[in-house]
Parts: C-alpha cells; structure tokens; sequence
C-alpha cells in the first residue's frame, strides 16, 4: 500500500478497511447463506400511512449564466431539515436544499458547467453516473472539495491521499457529448459513499438530443423522474445508518450489514410511498434504483387488461432500438429504466399501485397513481425508436477477467485486490472494442465510468431480459460469468469500476482503469 493514499484519522488507511471486511466475513458469509430472509434495518419510529404524501417532482435547476457555447450552474451542497416523515425532521445532506438534489437538463453536444459548493461538514465529490465525462470532472473519489474554512483541520490530520484538492468549491465540466439519457449525480466520496448517498446527496441529469424530439414520445408534465431509494430512520427522524465508526475514520458498515444496508421505508423522489394524481393518458417515466443495496421487481397492480403494463423505451445509455412491453422490470442499484405508461387503458378513477415482488410488508410497495378521467388519446409510441449501432463483439482487440468476490483476507474486492487508488486494473486504448467477462460470487450491480457497454452473454447464454441496448450498470446474479463488449471514445485518464452496491463499492469492491490514447 502506498504511504501516499493512506489518510489516518479522516477516511482510516485501507489496512483498517481490510481489518474490518475480515471480521465480518464470518458473520457475513452466515447473512447471505441462501434462503435467508433478507436483513434489513428497522426504522425505529412508527412508518408512515402509505399513499398520504404527494409523488414531489424535482425541481428543474436554472442556469445562473448562459453562454454562446455553455450553460452555468451552481449548487450548494448544504444539511436541510427536510419533513420527509409527516410530523418529524430529518436532517439531509442536500444538493442545494433538496433530496432528491433539482435536476439539470441538458442538450446534447453542448457544455454544462455545475459549480458546486461545500457547505457539509465533509469533503465532497460529485460524480456524473452515466456522463461521458473528462477525467477531472468525472467525481474521481481523491479528487475532493473540502468545505470552506475547513481547509485548516484538513491540514492538520494529514489528508495526503487526496489528488486534487479543491477549497469551497469546484466546477465540473461537461460536455454532454452523449445521446440523450438520463443520468444522475451524487457523492462518490472514497470510502463513505454509501453514507453521503443514503442522506440525501443524489440527483437527476437528463440528456436530450434531436433524435429524441422526433419521436414525440411524452413530455413536459408528462415526462416524470422516479427516484426509488428504501431507507430507515431514528426515533427522532434522522436517516439511521450502521456506520463502522460514527466518526468515519474507517470505511463502511457494521459487519452485520456489510452485504448492504436495506431500509424498510420506500420514499420515491424523497417521500415515503407516495400517490401521484395522473390524467387518463400516456406518460414517460425514468424510473432510477438509488438505493444503495436494494433491488426491485417492479409491476403495476393491478396491470391493464392485455398486460405488458411497462413498455421500455430507454436503458442506463438512452433509447433503445425499439419499445419493449414488459410486465415488470427489476432494477438493481444505479439502473436506469425509461418506460412508457398508458393509463388511457385503465377505467379513469381507478387506483394502480407500483409494487415490488422482491420485498414483503411495507417494502412490497413502492407507490401508487390515481388516474383522473377523461380519457385522453396520445399518439402511440413509435416503432423505432433509434438507430444508434452496437458494438461489433467481433472486432475486440483485448479480452480481460474481473472477479467481484468477498475475500476473507480481504473483504469486497475486484480480482482479489481491495480497491488502492493509483493501483490500475486495465489499460483499455481509447477507440478500441473490448472484451469483458465480470464473475461474480454473490450478487454484484457492476458499474463501469466513462461510456456504456452492451452485454454478450450470461453463463454463455443470452443476455437477460433487462440488459437491453447501452447499459453501463449491469445486475450481476450470484456465481454468474456476464460477457460484456465496451468501448472507450474519447477522453484519456483515470476512471472507475465498481459495484453498485454502495456498501460493497465503500469496503473496497472498485478499481482504477485507465483509458489511454
Ligand atoms: Cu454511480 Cu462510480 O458511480
Ligand atoms: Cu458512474
Ligand atoms: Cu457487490
């Protein structure tokens, strides 16, 4: 390990990391024997009636400055007293007040530029999840911001790993040269994602391009964000979260929750299962898993007649070729579903609930619509939807292996190495087409920075039924070989890989790739 990256007493040294993985294997290996039901963490106050608070939209961010060639934003990255439980305060760790953080909508082709300041008590990083990104914008972990003032304290406890420190604030750069999509942001802090995300730090970034202003497909009130995130609160309304070291001196969690912290309180857009009034017609809705470990079986019930209730339009990377009707569609952490909803088909006054296969009780549910009458007709939805090319799996220059895999030794790690930063996994040159096999042992939502990949094979067989068109996360199932091509455009420098999980991403299961030219 380098002296370099280590930072005793503000994120613990990866040597502390490492200690703690390794006394929770025992205990974990026990958590996650098959047929366990699953752990999750109680809140401790009374959960909220379901259905009461109204779905919130996230608020459309305004651009402080508009350029020939560039928009200008800035967010304050600030703790708000939120009522998220009626009757009860939570402090959140909010991008500018907010949780979810507003949503910045961007234009194909050209540049965003987000300052962003820190107002927390901690160093911040934001990472762009799906943005094609330069490196020095893209939210790489050692690329801090340190709160104003703060620099002093900074200085003193020895924070040497850091690669670039900025003070305040700090201006990220992108230049949307990517298909339309939706993307989000949210902390990407070494070490303490998985708590600066489960507070509150995460928010919405569509993409849109001319291709998709063709297909007239559903917009404006029309076109709905759904950020799905479960969490658990204290008796007096705080966000409960097993950290390892309230003090945050070491990585993670308890090891009781080292496979992932599963709350029991289902809030969408930031509230608990809420109910959106919605007219008798067709809308878009960009369905996002914030969770940190959680997935989702997702289906409406009761589905129209005829079925095929979710008709998918988009993935993590944007439109797909065609619309795909589904009954349901599961969601791991980080994946993004665009879908396409009719309620023309239900009888207007009815009541249809979005529910989850994958949980019971409160978290069977996710939210619920109530559809106001009259019956409205909207076009249907075009047979094409875009004429974006895949990767040509044939014309791979490289083929590499990645194990995701709990190590005793060692806890959630990539090729049997916890993550070290500055230590480089794969060299991939910029242009080319790759082959990438990830095995798993448990089950591992892997995330790959910078462009989209598409997925080959599962266990040498198909893809599954949701690794549809450009995906840049993908639901590992455990003990499972997935065969995915990527392809890295521009853009040379430092990136990640990761899952998802963010409890496994934070007790070290990520690497360092470098693209290069
Ligand atoms: Cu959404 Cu590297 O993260
Ligand atoms: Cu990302
Ligand atoms: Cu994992």
């Amino acid at each position: 390990m380098t002296r370099r990256m280590t930072r005793r007493g503000f994120l613990g040294t990866a040597a502390t990391v490492a200690g703690v993985a390794a006394a929770g294997w025992v205990g974990g290996a026990h958590l996650l024997a098959p047929g366990r039901p699953e752990l999750f963490l109680p809140s401790e106050l009374p959960l909220p009636p379901r259905f009461r608070s109204p779905l919130p939209i996230p608020r459309v961010l305004d651009p402080v400055r508009r350029a020939a060639d560039a928009d200008y934003y800035e967010i304050t990255q600030r703790i708000a007293e939120l009522e998220i439980i009626p009757g009860y305060r939570t402090p959140a760790w909010t991008y500018d007040g907010s949780f979810p953080g507003p949503t910045i909508v961007s234009r194909s082709g050209r540049r965003t530029v987000v300052r962003h300041r820190n107002e927390l008590p901690r160093p911040t990083v934001v990472h762009l999840h799906g943005g094609h990104t330069p490196a020095d914008s893209d939210g790489y972990p050692m690329d801090v911001t340190v709160p104003a003032g703060h620099e002093r304290s900074t200085a003193h406890s020895g924070h040497t790993g850091f690669r670039s420190v900025a003070h305040g604030h700090r201006d990220y750069s992108y230049p949307n040269s990517q298909r339309a999509a939706t993307l989000w942001y949210h902390d990407h802090g070494h070490g303490a994602t998985g708590y600066m995300v489960w507070h509150g730090l995460a928010g919405f970034h569509l993409v849109h391009d001319e291709e998709e202003d063709a297909l007239g497909l559903p917009g404006g009130e029309h076109d709905i964000p759904l950020m799905i995130t479960d969490r658990s609160f204290a008796v007096d309304g705080s966000f409960r979260y097993p950290l390892a070291d309230p003090q945050l001196h070491t990585h993670g969690v308890t090891e009781t929750y080292m496979n992932g912290v599963l709350g029991d309180v289902i809030l969408v857009n930031g509230a608990p299962w809420p109910v959106a009034r919605v007219e008798a017609t067709r809308y878009r809705f960009r369905l996002l898993n914030a969770s940190n470990a959680r997935r989702y079986r997702l289906e409406l019930d009761p589905p129209p007649p005829g079925g095929a209730a979710l008709v998918q339009i988009g993935s993590d990377g944007g439109l797909l070729a065609r619309p795909l009707p589904r009954d349901r569609i599961d969601a791991a952490p980080a994946e993004r579903f665009d879908i396409v909803v009719d309620f023309a088909r239900y009888r207007p006054g009815t009541r249809v609930r979005l529910v989850n296969r994958l949980g019971s009780g409160p978290t069977g549910e996710i939210m619920c619509f109530e559809i106001s009458g009259p019956v409205r007709d909207s076009p249907p939805l075009p047979v094409r939807l875009s004429s974006d090319p895949s990767l040509d799996p044939r014309r791979a220059v490289t083929t590499r292996d990645f194990h995701f895999q709990l190590r005793p030794d060692h806890g959630w790690t990539i090729n049997g190495r916890p993550y070290e930063a500055g230590q480089i996994l794969a060299r991939p040159r910029l242009g080319t087409t790759e082959i990438w096999r990830l095995v798993s042992d448990f089950r591992h939502p892997v995330h790959i920075h910078l462009d989209p990949f598409v997925v080959l094979a599962r266990n040498n067989r198909a893809p599954g039924p949701f690794d549809s068109g450009w995906k840049d996360t993908i639901d590992m199932n455990p003990a499972e070989a997935v065969e995915i091509a990527v392809r890295f455009t521009d853009h040379p420098g430092t990136y990640m890989l990761h899952c998802h999980n963010l409890e496994h991403e934070d007790m070290s299961m990520m690497a360092d790739l470098v693209t290069e030219e």
